[in-house]
């Protein structure tokens, strides 16, 4: 999958731009050069302007021809030139909805092309840039000139609002150990760093009296759950609650899903009942949890789980801070920090509802959400001007009520903008002001420190109640569930990281999918394009296998081979009725004919799109004509099916992509265009909350396009993907739904590097042993390595050694869990301001050196903790990503 994260703070101050994106097509020149004969814009072809639904893929072919006739130019030049591949809402950012489908196929096209031009002419150092769809090119241009100014060595970045991302390639599943269908739960091997949880099995819990088994389907992350990896809430775990190891720390907070089993003495649900609550000691990150009946209620009727799952934590602090604490008031003025966050998104709601005007802080570029939600005064979350600037708004009156969640000089600047005799409603855990600090510095406000845990605990009463009042309110419309994004239960990890970079709105859940097996409509009819060809066939089995029986089959010739009939009559002997049908897929009239021949055998269910022919070719050979027959059958038969099916109810639109589209290939300029136009396209679907799906295949053996390189392939040292695996792995993520997936089959060895736990246990050896030049080489080596593991950054090479920390995205949460890393790695033990006190990578290798790695300097023995890390896969991502673009750049 394409894992993409901030990964550099932007420069100082970028004001969001208040008008939309009108261009949504990639702003690219189009060469002035003619296109070739049968070319977009040449005879035959429909110009944009006269309709441009049917002329998608045909501005895809006008871009990428532009770009190839660009690329061509300039390689016939002598003078140093750069080349930046500009767009606009091309790539999807982490969850983000998608402003417009077109664009997105479009322009990851000319990705996907942008790739092997990368590959191919390393001298134009081409970078792919993806502006914000959502702001006007006018509020980019300071963006634009930094990005070509500053010459990065990252080839794919895109600007959304105020952050920097850069796509990267993320090994799948993204948390280790997780088994679909299986009983598991998420467990914290150590304390400290996020990529220290993994999946574990999990025995059937038995609920004891006043509790519920819940069959959990969705679950709302809360920064407890960060702060629980970091280690941050280690000692109230230790002291409080007497767990002392991190493998005990129960993860998640809070679920919806379905009771499993009643414990004794619980009244009021009963098996199968829709329930979302607050979750008990062994944490709700698993396929079942046990929860306290008293901390429960009924999902609302006609509210999907993972709605109700943005509900418990954060609307039943929010209601007892403001409403049972605070006694909001109408017409009180309120601050809420952190506005565009979970609790800030509730307490808006509460807030509004109550009649009270509402002080947001958030970061700019959520300022417009927030406005759309009718609050008027938006602060800056990351600086203290708020404050003053509240002060200044309200006549120097102030709020009366703060809800804070804000730590540190945050808590008195919070304080000085509360007015005479405000309330102060206290939801934070870290560095907070105790009751005597605060009745000593503000005698005249009302405090109101509170964990909700520890108040539902203390009250069993309380939960019940509290939840009747909001039902109620949700009920008659006057609340709703909050903005969210799901990630799969494998996915826990990157949204911990979203988390963690503070990227979101709203909540961030994760969904636990039902064990049931897939099984495919037998009534239902199923389209495979390039049905006969190698991997069609194999799909078709696979179908067949899961239940379907209604096949049609798309092939250019009406012949079959004698192989060909004889897969077909080994379907028909499964029980499946299966249609040949005549067409090319390019053209929109014999796509409408093959989902005719679909609806007459049944409804139309899925689709999946394997048509696809090669016609490889380094750029210098490469024209407009054989660009154009590569995308005809990809890009334009995915364009025709995604526009001729907008009635049908699918269960999955498939498309067969390759790794050439997410890595580019030497020579496959062509091939890597269309199939970036099919993932584009099928991602922006699924983004619009349509069927879609991409594979990103890497070679099959036995069969198909690339048996015929397979000898080469092998001399490679590259693995191939059998039948059987391939048809598994199609199977898989059809259950998984996985809207785009890479399936590269590489070799362990001989290219095996050394395990972490060596690298680990060595490392401190290693830099001792080294002399000075290479030691501090190696220790720089290694700390780009662990800083880019943080910020999600692809290649650690590119990192600027003299880039302050926080110009690279690094805040404070991300600080602790680097600090984490270096110590364990090390084997030592740093001060918890190290990141503040030594900001960028050279000051932190001379401190390191001169302080740490001096042979007086005390050796913390590892913890048992530490070494439990040690099983972590052997490539680290940017390894992986390295690895596999090196295995592929010779795939021709
Ligand atoms: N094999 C691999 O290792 C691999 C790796 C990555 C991705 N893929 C993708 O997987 C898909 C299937 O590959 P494959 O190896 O099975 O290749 P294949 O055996 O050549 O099958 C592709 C089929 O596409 C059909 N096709 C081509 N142009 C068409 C058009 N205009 N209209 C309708 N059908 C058209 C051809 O059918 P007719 O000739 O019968 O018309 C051909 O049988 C391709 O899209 C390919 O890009 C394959």
């Amino acid at each position: 999958s394409i894992a993409e994260n901030p990964i550099a703070a932007p420069p100082a101050a970028f004001p969001p731009s208040p008008t939309t994106w009108a261009r949504r097509r990639p702003v690219l020149r189009q060469a002035q050069e003619p296109l070739a004969e049968g070319g977009p814009g040449g005879e035959g072809h429909p110009s944009i302007a006269e309709n441009p639904i049917a002329a998608t893929p045909a501005a895809a072919l006008a871009a990428c021809t532009a770009l190839l006739h660009l690329s061509q130019a300039l390689a016939s030049i002598t003078t140093p030139v750069r080349l930046w591949v500009v767009t606009a809402g091309a790539q999807r950012v982490g969850e983000e909805a998608v402003v417009s489908l077109e664009g997105m196929a479009l322009g990851a096209s000319l990705w996907a092309f942008g790739r092997t031009l990368a590959l191919e002419e390393p001298q134009l150092a081409c970078r792919l840039l993806d502006l914000d769809p959502a702001d006007g090119l006018d509020g980019q241009v300071e963006t634009l000139l930094a990005e070509v100014q500053h010459a990065s060595s990252t080839l794919q970045v895109a600007w959304r609002g105020m952050l920097r991302w850069g796509a990267t390639v993320a090994p799948w599943p993204a948390t280790p150990g997780y088994a679909p269908h299986a009983a598991q739960r998420l467990q914290l091997e150590r304390y400290g760093a996020l990529d220290a949880l993994r999946y574990v099995p999990l025995a059937t819990p038995i609920p004891g009296a006043g509790e519920v088994l819940v069959d959990v389907a969705a679950v709302g992350l809360n920064l407890r759950d960060l702060l629980n990896c970091l280690g941050l809430l280690q000692e109230h775990y230790a002291q409080v609650l007497g767990i002392q190891r991190a493998q005990d720390v129960g993860l998640g907070l809070e679920a919806a899903g379905i009771v499993a089993a009643v414990g004794a003495g619980v009244d009021g649900y009963a098996v199968g009942d829709r329930v979302m609550g607050i979750g008990g000691l062994m944490g709700t990150l698993a396929t079942q949890t046990l929860m306290p009946a008293n901390r429960l209620a009924h999902v609302p009727a006609g509210m999907a789980l993972a709605d109700a799952a943005t509900l418990p934590i954060t609307f039943l602090t929010v209601w007892y801070g403001l409403v049972e604490l605070a006694s909001l008031q109408p017409g009180e003025r309120v601050l809420i920090h952190a506005a565009a966050g979970g609790v800030g998104q509730a307490a808006v709601q509460i807030a509004q509802m109550r009649g009270a005007t509402v002080f947001a802080t958030a970061s700019p570029n959520k300022w417009p959400l927030l406005r759309q939600q009718g609050v008027q005064h938006c602060f800056h979350s990351r600086t203290l001007d708020f404050a003053q600037e509240i002060l200044d708004a309200t006549g120097g009156q102030g709020v009366d009520v703060v809800l804070n969640s804000l730590n540190g000089e945050f808590i008195a600047a919070s304080f000085a903008a509360l007015r005479h005799g405000g309330r102060f409603v206290e939801i934070g855990k870290r560095e907070i002001w105790s009751l005597a600090e605060a009745a000593e510095r503000r005698p005249d406000a009302g405090y109101f420190p509170f964990d909700l845990l520890e108040v539902l605990a203390s009250d069993a009463a309380l939960g019940p109640r509290l939840w009747q009042e909001l039902l109620g309110h949700v009920a008659a419309g006057r609340l709703r569930s909050l903005p969210h994004v799901c990630y799969s239960a494998d996915a826990v990890l990157p949204a911990l990281r979203m988390m963690q970079q503070g990227g979101h709105v709203g909540k961030l859940v994760i969904t636990f999918a039902p064990s049931a097996p897939l099984r495919l409509d037998p009534q239902a009819s199923y389209l495979i394009t390039g049905g006969v060809g190698a991997l069609g066939l194999q799909t078709a089995q696979q179908l067949v296998a899961d239940g379907a029986r209604r096949l049609v089959l798309s092939s250019r010739r009406t012949e079959l081979s004698a192989a060909q009939q004889q897969a077909v009559a080994e379907l028909e002997a499964a029980g499946a009725t299966v249609a040949v049908v005549g067409a090319d897929v390019g053209e929109g009239d014999a796509v409408q004919h093959l989902l005719d021949r679909c609806a007459a055998l049944g409804p139309l269910r899925g689709i999946v799109h394997a048509a696809g022919v090669l016609d490889d070719g380094m750029l210098a050979a490469q024209n407009a004509t054989r660009l154009a027959e590569v995308m005809r059958p990809k890009a334009d038969g995915a364009w025709h099916l995604h526009r001729l099916t907008v009635g049908c109810e699918l269960d999955f639109f498939v498309g067969f992509s390759s790794t050439t589209a997410l890595l580019g290939a030497s020579g496959q300029s062509n091939y890597a265009a269309a199939n970036g136009f099919l993932d584009g396209l099928l991602l922006a679907r699924r983004a619009q909350g349509l069927a879609g799906q991409s594979i990103n295949w890497g070679p099959w053996s036995e069969v198909g396009l690339a048996v015929a390189r397979s000898a080469h392939l092998q001399r490679q040292n590259m693995g191939m993907i059998s039948p059987a695996q391939g048809r598994v792995f199609f199977h898989n993520i059809l259950v998984q739904k996985t809207p785009q997936l890479a399936v590269i089959p590489t070799q362990a060895t001989p290219r095996s590097k050394p395990s972490r736990a060596d690298k680990r246990t060595h490392l401190r050896h290693e830099l001792a042993a080294l002399p000075h030049q290479a030691s501090r080489s190696r220790l720089e080596a290694w700390l780009r390595g662990e800083i880019s593991q943080v910020i999600g950054l692809a290649a650690p090479h590119t990192l600027d050694a003299n880039a302050g920390f926080m110009d690279l995205g690094i805040d404070s949460l991300m600080a602790v869990e680097l600090r984490n890393r270096l110590a364990a790695g090390l084997e030592c033990t740093l001060h918890p301001t190290l990141l503040f006190d030594y900001p960028t990578l050279e000051s932190l290798v001379v401190y390191l050196i001169e302080h740490v790695l001096k042979p007086s300097h005390p050796v913390v023995p590892p913890k048992a903790e530490v070494r439990a890390a040690d099983e972590q896969p052997e490539l680290a991502p940017h390894d992986l990503l390295a690895f596999i673009a090196q295995e592929f750049k010779d795939l021709t």
